[in-house]
C-alpha cells in the first residue's frame, strides 16, 4: 500500500512534469555576466520595502532602521537617507518580553505609502511596538510625532502582512497583537475610527497576507457601485476536513465606502466577503494551495483587469511553482452572485461548512452600496438592515471559487519557489499586446515569460542577486524600463530586456522576447529604444520564426573557419557556445554528424574535446545548434562555430609512457585525466564568458594516458545532445562557483562516469539493504529480514498502515462513505475540548508543527463516516480532497 501511495506520488510528479507547459527558460544570464546596478550600505539589512515615485526620480527603500531615497534611473545613486532607530526604553520592553535584541527588537521599516507629493506615510515594527510617522520629502526627515502603528504594521518583522493607501486611507492586513495571533483587515483614516474585521475564525483563520490593492470600478459602473479593495492571502481552511492544517488561497474584498453598521457590526466591515482562489491542474488532481504574491494588471476599464498570482503547494518538497491568472469579471461575478457557505453544527461539538440554501436577505449581504439601494433610502452601510448585517457577519465565506483563466495555470515550473511576481503589458511590433510575466524566486533568480496564444514561453532566467537569497520585493517601472528587486542584502536594478546580448538575428528572433527585434544595420535592439521610423524595418517574430532572418548568416565560407593545429597524440578542444537551453548541439566532421566515440566528449557548455588526435581526425569540424520553435512548428539549424583541424606532424612519433591496461589502474588514471581537464576548462570557461564569436581560444592539453595507436578511429553516427540549461539556481548557492574544475568535471571522462556509476550502484545496494532492514520494502524482503532478525517492529507497522489508509481515504474522501476500522486512540476527550475551543479562539489551539495534530476519533459511527482521518501520521500526504 505504501507503494501504491508512492506510485501515485511519483506518477503524479511525472505527469506534472510531462503535461505541464514548456517550462525551461531559453536563456540563462549569470549575475557576473550582467552589469546590474546594485545598492546596499554596510551594516544595513532587510531592504524589503520598495516604493517607486511616479513623478520624482526616486525609489524609496525601507530597510532595517533606515529609509533611503535612491535614483530610480540608477539605484547606485543615493539621494537621501534617514535613520529610524528604537529608543532604549522600547528596546528594553521588547527584550523583557523574550525577543532578541539583535534580531527582533529593531525597527524594520515595512510601510512606505504616498500621502501627497510632499510626504510619505512610513511605519516600522519598532521593537514589536509598531509605529508610524510622516516622512517629509523636502528635507527627508521624519515628522517626529510617531503614531500607534497597531493594525497598520506587523509587530513581528518576519510575519507576512500587506498595506495599500487609497485616497489617504491606509488599508492593511496584519496582526493586531504582540503574539501575532489576532489577524485583522483594517482601514485607518485620519478622520474616522478604525474599521476592522470581526475577530472570528470564520472571517480570518491564521491568514498569511500577501497583497492588497484597489480596483477603481466606481468611475465606470452604471449601477453606481463603489471602488473595492481586494486582499489576497493564504489561510487555514475551515471548510475542508483534513489531518492537519489545510491551507487555502483566498481573495477577499471590502468596499471603499463602507462605514460599518449602525448596531450590528459597529466599526466592523459590512462588506467583507471572501472566496477560494483555485490554481490547480484538474486533470491531474493537483492543487497549488499557497499563494505567495499577486500582481494586478490594471486595464483602462476595470473589466480588462487581470490578476496574476504565484502559487506553490503546501508540501514544498513537490518542488513546483505555478502562475495563475484570473479575470476580474469572474472575480466580481463570484462576489456579486456567488452562493454563501454556512456553518452547520453536526451533533454537539463538530461543525461543518456547507452551502447555504436558504433565502438570502435583501439587500445582498456584503454588497457595496449601489443605486438600487440608494433608491430604497440606503445611502450608506449605516442604513443597512440588521438582517443583512447579521447574515454577512455569519457568512463571510462564499462557496463558489474563483477559477483561473483557461481553468489551469498559465505557467508551471519545476524546482523553483516563486516568491514575487510583476507583469507588464507590451505592444510588440506585430501590433498585439503581450503579457510579460516576471517571477522572482527564493534563490535570487527572475524568470521572464511571455504569454503567446495562451501558452507561456520562458524567455530567460536572470540571476539578479549575487547570493542565493530570496527576492523579497519586486517592482517594475515602464518609465525606466527596469526591474527593482529588494532582498535582505540589498537592492538591485535590472533592465527588463537584454536584447543587446543576442549576437545574431536567429538568436534575437528565437528568443521570442517582445522587447527585442533585429536591426539589420546594427544588432538586436530594444524596440522601445529604436527610433520610430526604423520600427518597420526591424525583424521580430514572437512565434520564433527565424526564417524571417536574412539567410546570409548561415552560409559561412571556409575562410571563417578557425585553424587549429595540434601535435599528434595530444588533445584538441573546440569550443562552442550555445546560449539557448532549448537547442540541441550537433558536431559535424567533414559534413557528417559526429558519433559518440570514446575520444569525443562534450566539454564546457558544448565544446568538443578530441583525445589523442590521430591523422584521420584531421578535417573540418562544425558546431551546429538545432532549435525547435514550437510556436512556429519548425526546427532552426544554425552553424555556431567552424574549425579546421590539422596535425602538426613532428619528425617522429612522441614516446607515450604509462600505458594502462588493467581496469583498476584505468580508474585511477581517469581521475588524473579529470584533474588535467579541470585545469584546461578553467581557461575554456573564460573564453566561454566572452561574447560568442569565432575567435574562441583553443586548448592544447596533455594527452590522457592512453596510447594513441590503440585508440580506435571514430565510428559512425551518434549525435551529442545538448546539456540542459545552465543551472543558475543550483550554481548560485555555491560560494566557490567560480571554480570551473568542479563545474565541468562531469563532462570530462567516460571512465569517470563509469566509476561514478559503480559508486551509485553501491550506494543503491546499501540503500536497498537499509530500507529492507527498516521494513520499508515489501514482502520478499521482509521475509528475508524476518528470517534474519525476527520481527520486533510490528507495532510501528500498524501505525504506518493506519496512516496509509488515511491517505488513501483522503484521496477519495468526497465519494467514499464506507467506514474503515481505525485504531482507536485515547484522549478523545481532550480533542473534543480542543474542537470546541477551535471555533472561538486562536491562542488556545495547540501549535502543531508540520501539520501534525493530535489524533482524534468520533465515537459515533455516523460521524466517523465523514471523518475517516483520525490517524496519527508521520508522513505528509501529497494530495488532498480539495480538488473540485
Ligand atoms: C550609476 O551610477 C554610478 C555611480 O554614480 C556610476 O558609476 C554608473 O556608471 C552609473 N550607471 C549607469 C548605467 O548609469
Ligand atoms: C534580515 O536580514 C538578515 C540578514 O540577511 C536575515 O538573517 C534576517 O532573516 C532578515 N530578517 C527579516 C525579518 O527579513
Ligand atoms: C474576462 O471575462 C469577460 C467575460 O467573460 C470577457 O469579456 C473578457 O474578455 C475577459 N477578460 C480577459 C482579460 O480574459
Ligand atoms: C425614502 O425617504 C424619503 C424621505 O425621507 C421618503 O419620502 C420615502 O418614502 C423613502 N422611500 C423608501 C423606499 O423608504
Ligand atoms: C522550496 O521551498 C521549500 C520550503 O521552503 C524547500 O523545502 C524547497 O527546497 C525549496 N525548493 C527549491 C527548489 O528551492
Ligand atoms: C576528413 O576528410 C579528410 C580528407 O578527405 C580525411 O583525411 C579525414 O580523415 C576526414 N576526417 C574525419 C574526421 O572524417
Ligand atoms: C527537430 O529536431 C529535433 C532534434 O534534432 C528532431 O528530434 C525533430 O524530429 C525535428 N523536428 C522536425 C519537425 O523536423
Amino acid at each position: 500500500m505504501g507503494f501504491g501511495v508512492l506510485g501515485v506520488f511519483l506518477g503524479l510528479l511525472l505527469e506534472v512534469s510531462t503535461h505541464g507547459p514548456h517550462a525551461v527558460p531559453r536563456t540563462s544570464w549569470r549575475h557576473q555576466d550582467l552589469d546590474l546596478m546594485e545598492f546596499s550600505e554596510p551594516a544595513i539589512f532587510n531592504y524589503s520595502t520598495l516604493l517607486l515615485s511616479e513623478d520624482r526620480d526616486a525609489l524609496y527603500v525601507g530597510a532595517r532602521e533606515a529609509i533611503f531615497e535612491l535614483s530610480k534611473k540608477n539605484v547606485t545613486v543615493k539621494h537621501n537617507k534617514v535613520q529610524w532607530t528604537v529608543a532604549e526604553n522600547h528596546m528594553l520592553m521588547c527584550t523583557q518580553k523574550g525577543k532578541s535584541r539583535e534580531r527582533d527588537c529593531l525597527n524594520y521599516i515595512r510601510v512606505l505609502q504616498v500621502v501627497d507629493d510632499k510626504q510619505l506615510y512610513v511605519c516600522g515594527t519598532h521593537a514589536f511596538q509598531p509605529q508610524c510617522d510622516h516622512l517629509n520629502l523636502a528635507d527627508f526627515s521624519l515628522g517626529g510625532r510617531p503614531e500607534d502603528g497597531r493594525g497598520k504594521c506587523s509587530f513581528d518583522p518576519s510575519q507576512s502582512f500587506t498595506t495599500v493607501m487609497v485616497d489617504g486611507e491606509l488599508y492593511s492586513g496584519t496582526a493586531y497583537n504582540f503574539l501575532g495571533s489576532e489577524p485583522i483587515i483594517s482601514r485607518y483614516s485620519p478622520s474616522q475610527s478604525l474599521l476592522r474585521t470581526e475577530y472570528s475564525t470564520s472571517w480570518l483563520n491564521e491568514p498569511s497576507f500577501v497583497f492588497a490593492d484597489v480596483i477603481s470600478e466606481g468611475s465606470n459602473r452604471v449601477d453606481g457601485e463603489d471602488d473595492k479593495i481586494y486582499y489576497f492571502f493564504t489561510e487555514v481552511s475551515v471548510e475542508y476536513e483534513f489531518f492537519g492544517k489545510l491551507l487555502i488561497p483566498r481573495v477577499a474584498r471590502v468596499c471603499k465606502g463602507d462605514l460599518g453598521g449602525q448596531r450590528t457590526l459597529q466599526k466592523k466591515w459590512t462588506s467583507f466577503l471572501k472566496a477560494k482562489l483555485v490554481c490547480s491542474m484538474p486533470e491531474l488532481n493537483f492543487v497549488f494551495n499557497v499563494v505567495h504574491d499577486v500582481f494586478i494588471l490594471k486595464g483602462a476599464n476595470w473589466r480588462d483587469t487581470v490578476i496574476y498570482g504565484v502559487f506553490t503547494s503546501q508540501w514544498g518538497n513537490v518542488g513546483l511553482s505555478a502562475v495563475c491568472a484570473y479575470n476580474m469579471t469572474a472575480v466580481e461575478e463570484v462576489f456579486s452572485k456567488g452562493k454563501y457557505m454556512q456553518k452547520a453544527t453536526v451533533e454537539q461539538s463538530h461543525t461543518k461548512w456547507v452551502r447555504y440554501n436558504g433565502i438570502t436577505p435583501s439587500p445582498r449581504p456584503g454588497a457595496c452600496i449601489n443605486n438600487q439601494m440608494r433608491r430604497q433610502n440606503i445611502s450608506s452601510s449605516l442604513h443597512l438592515p440588521d438582517k443583512t448585517l447579521q447574515f454577512v457577519k455569519d457568512h463571510p465565506l462564499l462557496e463558489d471559487p474563483v477559477l483561473p483563466i483557461g481553468n489551469r495555470p498559465r505557467l508551471i515550473t519545476k524546482d523553483v519557489n516563486y516568491t514575487q511576481i510583476v507583469v507588464e503589458r507590451v505592444r510588440a511590433l506585430d501590433g498585439n499586446i503581450y503579457d510579460v510575466i516576471f517571477t522572482g524566486t527564493d534563490k535570487g533568480v527572475v524568470h521572464k515569460s511571455v504569454v503567446y496564444e495562451g501558452e507561456v514561453h520562458i524567455v530567460e532566467e536572470i540571476q539578479l542577486l549575487k547570493n542565493s537569497e530570496s527576492i523579497k520585493n519586486l517592482l517594475l517601472s515602464s518609465e525606466t524600463r527596469s526591474l527593482y528587486a529588494g532582498s535582505d542584502s540589498g537592492v538591485v536594478q535590472s533592465p527588463t530586456a537584454f536584447c543587446g546580448r543576442y549576437m545574431s538575428c536567429e538568436d534575437c528572433v528565437l528568443a521570442r522576447d517582445p522587447y527585442c527585434a533585429w536591426d539589420l544595420h546594427t544588432a538586436c535592439v530594444n524596440i522601445f529604444d529604436a527610433p520610430s521610423q526604423r520600427l518597420r524595418k526591424l525583424i521580430q517574430s514572437l512565434n520564433g520564426d527565424a526564417d524571417k532572418c536574412p539567410s546570409v548568416a548561415s552560409g559561412r565560407s571556409l575562410k571563417d573557419y578557425q585553424r587549429v593545429t595540434v601535435k599528434l597524440g595530444s588533445s584538441a578542444e573546440l569550443p562552442c557556445l550555445v546560449r539557448s537551453n532549448l537547442a540541441q548541439v550537433l558536431w559535424k566532421s567533414n559534413g557528417s554528424v559526429l558519433t559518440e566515440a570514446s575520444r569525443f566528449h562534450l566539454v564546457g557548455e558544448n565544446g568538443l574535446l578530441i583525445y589523442s588526435v590521430a591523422p584521420e581526425d584531421q578535417g573540418h569540424y562544425e558546431c551546429w545548434s538545432v532549435e525547435w520553435a514550437p510556436a512556429a512548428g519548425k526546427n532552426f539549424s544554425r552553424l555556431l562555430a567552424g574549425y579546421v583541424l590539422t596535425l602538426d606532424l613532428p619528425p617522429r612519433a612522441p614516446h607515450q609512457a604509462g600505458h594502462v591496461t588493467t581496469l583498476g589502474s584505468q580508474e585511477k588514471s581517469s581521475t588524473h585525466a579529470a584533474e588535467g581537464n579541470g585545469k584546461t576548462d578553467r581557461v575554456l570557461l573564460t573564453s566561454a564568458l566572452a561574447p560568442p564569436s569565432f575567435t574562441a581560444t583553443v586548448q592544447f592539453t596533455s594527452p590522457p594516458q592512453t596510447d594513441s595507436s590503440l585508440t580506435p578511429p571514430p565510428s559512425s553516427t551518434i549525435k551529442f545532445l545538448s546539456k540542459q540549461r545552465l543551472p543558475l539556481s543550483s550554481n548560485a548557492p555555491r560560494p566557490d562557483s567560480q571554480d570551473p574544475a568542479a563545474e565541468y568535471l562531469q563532462h570530462s571522462n567516460s571512465i569517470a562516469l563509469l566509476f561514478l556509476f559503480l559508486l551509485f550502484f553501491l550506494l543503491f545496494l546499501t540503500a536497498l539493504a537499509y530500507n529492507c532492514y527498516m521494513q520499508y520494502l515489501p514482502a520478499p524482503c521482509l521475509r528475508l529480514r524476518a528470517a534474519l532478525l525476527g520481527s520486533h517492529k510490528s507495532a510501528d507497522q500498524t501505525e504506518y498502515r493506519a496512516c496509509e489508509e488515511g491517505l488513501m481515504m483522503e484521496a477519495s474522501a468526497p465519494e467514499k462513505n464506507n467506514m474503515k476500522e481505525q485504531p482507536t486512540q485515547n484522549g478523545s476527550q481532550t480533542t473534543q475540548n480542543l474542537r470546541a475551543l477551535r471555533d472561538t479562539g486562536y491562542e488556545t489551539e495547540p501549535e502543531c508543527g508540520n501539520g501534525q495534530i493530535p489524533s482524534h476519533t468520533f465515537g459515533d459511527d455516523s460521524l466517523s463516516q465523514e471523518k475517516p482521518f483520525d490517524v496519527e501520521c508521520e508522513s505528509q500526504p501529497i494530495q488532498f480532497a480539495d480538488a473540485d
